[in-house]
């Protein structure tokens, strides 16, 4: 009892010994991570954003869709039902910044990749209602009015490097190539190539133009497509 008051009533013993034990707790949590090889299951498939999906991946952040939709599917049985395997780390190990989110107003879209049609998409981001009459999501009409601006795409995949993202020369030298031919599905062999398991076509039903809505439809039909799961094993023994 004395010796408790006798530290509460001095405010430097306080503050060093707070600061002991805050540093001992640190050490135990964060020096166990100097020694693991990786926290990153390695996991064949994931590959960095080709340039349109990466263009899309930043009309995504920029309208604030990870404000009412994850991109996380916890290990629970509920959400491995609905929404299909739990995300994996090296999933989202090129995301910069990642997109998990931290809440749900509309469903996780982890895995929305290939659910839907193009058409599909288009019709329910420029009116969400017309498809889902209970919808509360607003509307993004004007995406598809909107030419994508591209001009930096290439300092974007180089920046991207910086902080670990493996884009090599050649997808940095084509990276406005690239997404030209993924938008429009012309010449887009080398593009596939480039960027496996990527499709090309024109997602916004406008072949005459490059649109935002070209770039974030490539982005949602993606997204939790690059791991096959009918293959993947989880490595349990670590
Ligand atoms: C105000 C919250 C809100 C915002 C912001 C929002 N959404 Fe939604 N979203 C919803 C709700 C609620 C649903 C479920 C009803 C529906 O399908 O419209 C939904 C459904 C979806 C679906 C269908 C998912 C599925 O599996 O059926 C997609 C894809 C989607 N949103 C993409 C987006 C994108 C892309 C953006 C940003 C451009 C966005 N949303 C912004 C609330 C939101």
């Amino acid at each position: 009892m004395i010796k408790h008051e006798k530290i509460e009533t001095n405010a430097t013993l306080l503050l060093i010994l707070s600061f002991l034990v805050v540093t001992i707790g640190g050490l135990v949590q964060i020096t166990p991570l100097f020694y693991l090889q990786n926290t990153i299951e390695k996991v064949a498939g994931p590959r960095p954003y080709t340039p349109l999906e990466l263009a899309g991946r930043n009309i995504y952040v920029r309208e604030g869709c990870y404000l009412c939709h994850s991109q996380m599917i916890r290990p629970f049985r509920d959400e491995v039902e609905r929404y299909g395997h739990y995300s994996l780390a090296a999933e989202s190990q090129y995301d910069h910044p990642f997109q998990w989110g931290s809440k749900r107003t509309g469903p996780d879209l982890a895995r929305v990749g290939g659910k839907y049609s193009d058409e599909w998409q288009r019709q329910h981001l420029a009116d969400p209602r017309s498809v889902v009459p209970e919808s509360v999501m607003p509307g993004y009409a004007f995406l598809a009015g909107k030419d994508l601006d591209y001009r930096n795409i290439g300092n974007h995949l180089k920046t991207l490097t910086l902080v670990g993202v493996p884009y090599d020369k050649g997808q940095i030298d084509n990276a406005a190539a690239d997404l030209q031919a993924q938008a429009t599905g012309d010449n887009a062999d080398a593009m596939l190539k480039r960027y496996p398991k990527s499709q090309a076509r024109d997602y916004d039903g406008d072949p005459k133009r490059i649109t935002e809505m070209d770039a974030l439809v490539s982005y949602l039909q993606m997204l939790g497509t690059l791991v096959d799961f009918s293959t993947f094993k989880p490595d349990v023994s670590r």
